[in-house]
């Protein structure tokens, strides 16, 4: 019932150059991949030249993040609006580099939540504790909390139609990845939270796991039964890791 999704973020990275060389390798290689999404999150300057390309190949257009605003006086914002213009059919929120550069609390998270829904946007709502926290055994109440504050300010029906993510942050671009084990028992909770308020939306719920994913631990990852795709930084700017990556899907 829930497809497969692996989603490139590629982060504060690119270059028209860069771009064109990296989709070049990529799009041959991962439009006959059919039963699996495919999304490429590129900064927001580069998604009118990555849709352009994404679209004649069948690979869908996400964005790294959005304003929780409309339209209006938000200089250097994006709306769900705009995004939706430029033919992107996600968009992450609440990721853990906004949390904690940007100052993103769950509050404006879960606003950022709505104003992608609103505009028929696939909102990914990316969650995570530091290694702080899981060494100091919170790490379900750190990835609830982030959850929970999105049903309690928009209801369970906010996670339907959209998908979570969970990146521990101790993982993210430092090599070290959660094992497959780990990984798949903050799924099963995040899954089981979710079940509390409606079964039938925590079945349809996929869950993505993020952080190290590379050619050669994914596989492992994808098998775990809660395990629905995954969320790649690093790798995704290499188009041989990230095929590979596909294809383990
Ligand atoms: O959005 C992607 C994640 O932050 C994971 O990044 O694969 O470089 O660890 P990473």
């Amino acid at each position: 019932m829930r497809h497969p999704i692996i989603m490139g973020n590629w982060k504060m990275n690119g270059s028209l150059t860069a771009n064109a060389a990296l989709l070049d390798a990529l799009l041959p290689v991962v439009e006959g991949l059919g039963s699996i999404e495919i999304v490429i999150c590129p900064p927001f300057p580069y998604l009118s030249q990555a849709g352009s390309r994404l679209r004649r190949n069948g690979i869908a257009l996400g964005a790294q993040t959005l304003s929780e605003y409309g339209a209006g006086a938000y200089t250097g914002e994006v709306s769900a609006a705009m995004l939706k213009d430029l033919g992107c059919r996600y968009v992450l929120v609440g990721h853990s580099e906004r949390r904690s550069l940007n100052g993103e609390r769950d509050s404006d998270i879960a606003q950022q939540l709505a104003a992608a829904k609103a505009e028929g946007l696939v909102p990914v709502l990316c969650v995570g504790e530091s290694l702080e926290e899981r060494q100091g055994g919170e790490t379900r109440a750190v990835v609830g909390r982030q959850i929970e504050a999105v049903i309690d300010a928009l209801g369970i029906d906010s996670m339907l139609g959209s998908v979570v993510a969970y990146e521990p942050v101790w993982a993210i671009g430092t090599g070290e990845t959660a094992s497959p084990e780990q990984a798949q028992e903050v799924h099963a909770y995040i899954r089981g939270l979710v079940a509390r308020r409606s079964a039938v939306i925590a079945e349809r719920l996929p869950l993505l796991y993020g952080g190290s994913v590379k050619a050669d631990n994914a596989a492992a990852l994808f098998a775990q039964p809660d395990i629905d795709g995954g969320l790649v930084g690093g790798a995704s700017l290499d188009a041989a890791a990230f095929c590979r990556i596909c294809r383990a899907a």
